[in-house]
């Protein structure tokens, strides 16, 4: 499979990146990366599909989401999530479902904090239920094939063994499509 991983050379990015070795896999980063593109702009979204043909899966690992104890949050905290994470992804599966190959993939990144929040987690969390929630309305609509499921993971220092690779494997290789597929939830809290 020929995949595009936007957030390569994050820590969530690079297990998953290690684990795709047997794939051709281009990989996106603002600074790092293949390619470097700013998901958060609408036409470096546009300029990459329209660099990179035959693609058949698109992983997101991307995007960043500001957060504090909630009496402290204020508009332009809560705008980081919308702006750096829920709209780059959003926007990546409506560029890209256009340009993605027959029956391919999106799989994009939430967090546990948008089902299990924890004090303190308001400004991540509305941003991961909101991206679970696109998930699954929008993989009912998906052309063509083309299937869109979320990853949520706890920290990834309290998730074991291969599970997160796993996860993203069955994202590619499976028919699942509009799931929220939940890693580490159970290791620790
Ligand atoms: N780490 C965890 O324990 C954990 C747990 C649950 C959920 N998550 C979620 O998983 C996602 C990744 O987390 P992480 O810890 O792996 O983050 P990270 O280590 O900060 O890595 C993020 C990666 O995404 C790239 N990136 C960020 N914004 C981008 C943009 N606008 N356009 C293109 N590339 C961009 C960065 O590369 P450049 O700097 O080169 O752009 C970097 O490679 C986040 O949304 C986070 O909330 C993480």
């Amino acid at each position: 499979m020929k995949i595009l991983i936007v957030g390569a050379g994050g820590a969530i990015g690079k297990i998953v990146t290690a684990a795709l070795k047997e794939h051709e896999v281009i990989t996106v980063g603002r600074n790092t990366g293949t390619i470097m593109a700013d998901i958060s702009s609408e036409t470096a979204v546009e300029n990459l599909f329209k660099q990179v043909s035959n693609i058949d899966a698109v992983i997101c690992t991307a995007g960043d989401s500001a957060t504090d104890n909630l009496s402290a949050m204020n508009k332009a905290q809560f705008m980081v999530g919308i702006q750096q994470k829920l709209w780059p992804q959003i926007n990546l599966v409506l560029a890209g479902m256009q340009y993605l190959n027959d029956n391919g993939s999106f799989t994009l990144i939430s967090g546990k904090m948008g089902e299990l929040p924890v004090k303190g987690s308001s400004g991540k969390a509305f941003v991961n239920g909101a991206i679970n929630s696109f998930v699954m309305a929008a993989a009912q609509e998906m052309p063509r094939g083309i299937r869109l499921n979320v990853i949520s993971p706890s920290k990834v220092s309290d998730i074991g063994g291969d599970e997160l690779t796993e996860a993203y494997v069955r994202c590619l290789e499976t028919a699942i499509n509009g799931k929220i597929i939940r890693i580490g939830y159970n290791n620790k809290r």
